[in-house]
């Protein structure tokens, strides 16, 4: 049975102070959910998010993290600090993070094994580009992310793995997918799960749909069999907007 999974990420939005009234907000709005709801603010706001969620069935992630332990890694955040803030979630190799930082599925493989161990639940990021896409190489490039990010993570617990698909040409432009297209492709990325980590968990592993999620779409996103969320960006920050989401 997988629960459905509305998540919210932030991105580079909202200072602390901004963010613990957004969070008091959905709290009053979000009461009635069968899905369990997630946001992932910045990481200087993580602390107050905490707090203010403390009472409430409302999640946390993180949106990025270094593989490594500790070190000199200026700038970086450490999964062993996230864990110690107790943060669930993180999202990992979101196609801003590939796009603008060089993330590539090598590194991402490393923050996963690294997630993984320090007991986070991972959300892997995949999607083509919209030039992928007109090439006509979709599939071979959601099955390379799939393949490669999920490489010798056998001696980890990948219950807790979230997978998110996210068509870079749909973020942040207006421009969803089609609730079947969404659909197909996510019904491929549980085949390729499958080839990876075995029917059993697959068939539970939670595949989320990104991509211009607002309160008018999640509905016919939500009613497709492969679908079991939405990670959403611009419309996560506006507390009724997301609300609606998360109570589809
Ligand atoms: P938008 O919902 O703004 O298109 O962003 C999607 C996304 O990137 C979520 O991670």
């Amino acid at each position: 049975m997988r629960v459905p999974m509305i998540a919210g990420n932030w991105k580079m939005n909202k200072t602390p102070e901004e963010a613990v009234v957004l969070v008091n907000e959905l709290k009053g709005l979000i009461q009635n959910t069968s899905a369990e709801v997630v946001i992932c603010p910045t990481f200087v706001a993580l602390g107050d998010v905490l707090k203010a969620t403390e009472g409430s069935s409302i999640k946390v992630g993180a949106q990025n993290m270094h593989h490594q332990d500790s070190g000199a890694f200026t700038g970086e955040i450490s999964p062993v600090f996230l864990k110690a803030m107790n943060i669930e979630y993180v999202i990992l190799g979101h196609s801003e993070r590939r796009q603008y930082f060089f993330e590539g599925n090598n590194e991402i493989n490393k923050k996963l094994a690294a997630a993984l161990k320090h007991g986070l639940k991972p959300i892997l990021c995949v999607g083509e580009t919209l030039e992928q896409r007109e090439q006509g190489t979709t599939y071979d490039v959601i099955k390379e992310q799939i393949q490669k990010c999920l490489e010798n993570l056998q001696e980890f617990n990948l219950e807790e793995l979230i997978v998110a698909y996210e068509p870079v040409w749909a973020i942040g432009t207006g421009r969803t997918a089609t609730k079947e297209d969404a659909n197909e492709v996510i019904g491929f990325i549980r085949q390729q799960l499958i080839e990876v980590l075995g029917e059993k968990l697959s068939l539970n592993t939670r595949i989320l749909y990104g991509g211009s999620v607002k309160s008018s779409n999640i509905r016919e996103l939500m009613d497709m069999p492969e679908i079991d969320g939405a990670l959403v960006g611009g419309a996560s920050l506006d507390a009724l907007e997301f609300s609606k989401i998360a109570c589809y």
